[in-house]
């Protein structure tokens, strides 16, 4: 009889991922991996649009345009406070904290301190932005990229994370996951996720176990997995991985090494050019990090490298040796730093290098001779091996677990069974003293450090009011980082508490499920009263004997699967809500306090639970709200909205440019943009069209949607007036027509009236015009007439490369002025005709202008409110 409406509700709009597709995103500090895996296309690394396998993380803006991968990347020397790379490093980071402030050493972006104290970014234009939409809006375009591959919307996507990364960085993963558009099915930790690439094409009839020594650009990490073989019930084979240890270092890997390097180019530039420091210059400092970079290769297999910049600051071009020894020499102190997680991981996992079967090296800084040689003076060469993709295997790993969660995919079994790197502790004020003061405060280690993930654990409380549940990192996971993770207050306690005590319920106390989810987070999932009616009968009695409390088997009974995320973050709350939290400290003496049995209710034997609301608050640094994440995807959402109306505007003008050209080069006299010119104005033109042109190549990649629109709108001024002049030409005949259509008309409606006039005058019946009003109409005619007459001749003499003397507007609108002359006569309607006779006789002769009566109204259709005013003025 357990009370649940809010949780049960919330757990049912969490779809169960049915979707075609999942992407897989390896998301590196320097490059990122993607991977799609969609029934009917081939299993690989998606392809940027150079074909490139692995895509630059990096974002910049261009003026009003935003790139990505290698464009953004190439942006640094030009635009250094507008292009960021290495965002890595700020995901949920305090901006005094060790990665923001390592970051301001490898970046030349401004860093400043968001509400939440994370680190931003700010880029010229004074905006500030944060990793989460940075990030954001590389996985949108990861998506996009993929979207392009699957032909159709991609939403659900696995991200790698180190191993080593805490609750907030996680969190931070998973608001660039939601602000990018797309929908996270897990987090993997990403030597994991190579243990499931190196699994994916082998079989374990004994039990391996291995090391992933992943060194990448902003970290090394170790995980010791084993990989066996198991048989479920159905008798189908698969393969068990579990990890053993971790080991890490967050402060080496190969940007720490182009670190180095620069700073050795950096040392010689200004030995070089004395007074002058290169450290003040940013995009020296870029240019001289893509320098870096590549000497870095070249001593990777060369003992020395030229290194060869021009321009790098102050116009001064710059040329040095570097040797192998001489950035050797630079990295000394890194040597240990090299192998140390190796050792952790082994010490963390209670083994020896001797227990295992080898050292699988991958990532991209593997390939450094340095790191090499220090692996090799520990581990024997045999079992050092090479046998995954360096950089490939994370994610490839990613996208086969990605595609086994989703349930969609017949892919191998591989169950995984990962671990958490840190000790995790909840602490809680004791309930008692009435002395508020100094409430006594218990920590207990409920998730320590190796526990598994995926797991579930109930913490049992005696309480009789609201309190509140810390979470904390038994130590600073990261210096610079909080060690308090979340703070869940459970409220609700005293109402339930008391609904129990009236149903005679004896001790009721408050459990509380801490969930440890695959993707390594940690929440209280649920919370509840509980206690037991007691059978009072004798069988009750008698089963009261052998004791066990139903809770326990009620707590192992429900691990099932949990979200992917169901942290505080995506679910429930958001961090704004606290209600009555203080009231927790000023609960009474009750831990003990005397049982009353009430008799009078008496329910039915058995356990009971009545849901509590938990509700999280973030003390220290929180993830986004649900506010901030929607603001983030709109402002990336119009970003890109931007960029489209650029891309179009640009598109626009080059096609314009194109048919112009194209135009001008006709020489064949017959065509009607020649024929409407003068030589002066294609000489204009081709002038202004070329100077586009060559403005186009130089500068369109720069421009804005605003310079674009100018620069066509210089073109078509030039190029109206021919235009206008082939249009009057085409337009002409008809206008001319229409003109001697109406003449005619009122010709025709003249004479019969006068006819009909004269034959009413003299039978004396009433008329429906005067004579005066039917020689004002016959003025209005010989006037349009004649002016008609003249500028037609005056037209016909005029050259088709010449303006016209009239316009078709102008006749049409003299035209006009006659037509509606002429029907406000021929509208009026007959004054108090007593004698039928005159009707009838009329009504033949009207057979005749029948014809002529259809286009009158027809056109008058087409004016309803000069009709109207007619209307109007009849009636007056
Ligand atoms: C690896 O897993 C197998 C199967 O579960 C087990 O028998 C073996 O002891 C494990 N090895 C280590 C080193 O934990
Ligand atoms: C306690 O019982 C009352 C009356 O039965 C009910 O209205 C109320 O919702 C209950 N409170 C809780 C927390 O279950
Ligand atoms: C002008 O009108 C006449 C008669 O209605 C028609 O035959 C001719 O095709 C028209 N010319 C144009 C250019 O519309
Ligand atoms: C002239 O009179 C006849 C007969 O009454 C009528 O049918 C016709 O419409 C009249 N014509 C005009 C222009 O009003």
């Amino acid at each position: 009889m357990r009370i649940s409406s809010v949780f049960v509700s919330l757990l049912a709009l969490i779809p169960h991922a049915v979707l075609a597709s999942v992407l897989a995103i390896d998301y590196g500090a320097d490059f990122t991996k993607a991977s799609l895996m969609k029934p009917g296309v081939p299993f690989d690394v998606l392809l940027n649009k150079d074909s490139k396998r692995k895509i630059q993380s990096s974002v910049a803006w261009k003026r009003g345009d935003r790139l990505f991968g290698q464009d953004a990347a190439h942006l640094a020397t030009r635009f250094p406070s507008d292009t960021f790379s290495h965002v890595k490093y700020l995901q949920a980071a305090p901006s005094d904290s060790e990665p923001a402030v390592y970051f301001t050493k490898i970046s030349q972006a401004e860093i400043t301190r968001s509400d939440r104290s994370t680190a931003h970014v700010k880029r010229s234009d004074g905006t500030e932005w944060s990793s989460e939409e940075l990030i954001g809006m590389q996985f949108g375009y990861i998506k996009h990229l993929a979207e392009l591959v699957a032909n159709e919307k991609v939403r659900d996507v696995i991200v790698t994370v180190p191993a080593y990364y805490t609750q907030f960085e996680r969190d931070a993963v998973a608001d660039a996951v939601e602000v990018s558009g797309l929908r996270l099915l897990a987090l993997i930790n990403d030597g994991t996720a190579v243990a499931v690439n190196y699994a994916m094409t082998r079989a374990f009839p004994t039990p391996e176990t291995h090391v992933i020594y992943d060194i990448g650009s902003s970290g090394i990490r170790a995980t010791v997995v084993n990989l066996s073989t198991f048989t479920d019930k159905t008798g189908a084979v698969g393969t068990q991985l579990t990890t053993l240890g971790y080991g890490y270092d967050r402060t080496v890997g190969g940007i720490e090494l182009d670190r180095r390097l620069r700073e050795i180019l950096i040392s010689a530039f200004n030995a070089k050019n004395k007074g002058k420091d290169v450290r003040t210059d940013k995009r020296g400092l870029a240019k001289l990090w893509k320098e870096a970079q590549r000497v870095k290769a070249i001593l990777s297999a060369n003992n020395e490298a030229m290194s060869q910049v021009e321009s790098v600051a102050w116009d001064i071009d710059f040329k040095t040796k570097v040797s192998r020894a001489q950035f050797e020499n630079a990295c000394e102190d890194l040597e240990s730093k090299f192998v140390q997680p190796l050792h952790d991981a082994l010490a963390n996992a209670g083994l020896g290098l001797s227990d295992v079967t080898s050292v699988i090296m991958t990532g991209g800084a593997s390939r450094t001779p340095m790191i090499q040689a220090a692996i090799k003076q520990i581990v024997p060469a045999d079992k050092i091996s090479f046998n995954v993709n360096a950089d490939e295997s994370a994610v490839l790993g990613a996208a086969l677990h990605g595609a086994g969660l989703s349930r969609q995919f017949k892919t191998k079994n591989i169950q995984v069974q990962d671990t958490i790197a840190y000790d995790v502790q909840a602490t809680y004020f004791a309930a008692g003293t009435t002395d508020v003061s100094r409430p006594r405060s218990i920590s207990s280690n409920i998730f320590p450090a190796g526990s598994k993930v995926g797991a579930k654990k109930t913490m049992t409380f005696k309480r009789k009011d609201d309190f509140t549940i810390f979470f904390d990192y038994k130590q600073a996971p990261v210096p610079g980082f909080p060690t308090r993770m979340i703070e869940v207050h459970i409220n609700g306690v005293a109402d339930a508490i008391l609904n129990m005590t009236e149903m005679g319920i004896p001790d009721p106390v408050i459990k509380a499920t801490v969930s440890l989810s695959d993707s390594g987070f940690i929440s209280v999932s649920d919370a509840f009263a509980y206690g037991e009616i007691k059978d009072e009968s004798l069988t009750g009695k008698l089963k009261g004997l052998f004791g066990g409390s139903s809770s326990t088997e009620e707590e192992t009974g429900s691990a099932e699967h949990v979200p992917p995320r169901e942290t505080p973050g995506s679910a429930s709350s958001s961090s704004s809500s606290t209600s009555s939290t203080a009231a927790a400290e000023g609960s009474a003496a009750s831990d003990d306090e005397a049982e009353k049995k009430e008799e009078k209710k008496k329910p039915k034997p058995g356990p009971v639970e009545i849901e509590l609301k938990i509700n999280n608050q973030w003390t220290t640094v929180p993830p986004m709200t649900v506010k901030q994440k929607k603001a983030a995807r709109e402002s990336v959402d119009a970003e890109e909205l931007a960029k489209h109306r650029r891309e179009e505007a640009r598109n626009t003008f080059e096609s314009y440019l194109y048919r112009l050209r194209d135009l001008l080069s006709d020489e064949s006299e017959e065509k009607p943009f020649r024929k409407c010119s003068q030589p002066a104005e294609r000489a204009k033109l081709t002038e202004v069209l070329e100077d586009s042109f060559q403005w186009l190549n130089d500068r369109g990649d720069l421009a804005e949607t605003s310079q674009l629109l100018d620069k066509r709108i210089a073109l078509e001024t030039l190029e109206k007036p021919i235009i206008h002049r082939y249009q009057e030409i085409e337009a002409f005949p008809q206008a001319l027509n229409n003109s001697q259509m109406w003449n005619w008309h009122t010709r025709m409606f003249l004479a019969e009236a006068r006819q009909n006039l004269t034959a009413e005058i003299e039978k004396d019946l009433p008329s429906k015009w005067t004579k005066d009003e039917l020689d004002g109409l016959e003025k209005a005619l010989k006037d349009h007439e004649s002016w008609l007459d003249e500028w037609v001749e005056k037209q016909k003499k005029v050259k088709s490369f010449e303006d016209p003397v009239i316009e078709t507007t102008e006749m049409k609108a003299r035209a006009k002025v006659l037509e509606q002359h002429l029907q406000r006569l021929y509208r009026r309607k007959v004054p108090k005709a007593p004698k039928k006779k005159t009707t009838t006789t009329t009504t033949a002769a009207a057979k005749e202008t029948d014809a002529d009566e259809e286009p009158l109204v027809e056109d008058e259709q087409q004016v309803p409110l000069g009709e109207k005013k007619k209307k109007g003025h009849d009636e007056l």
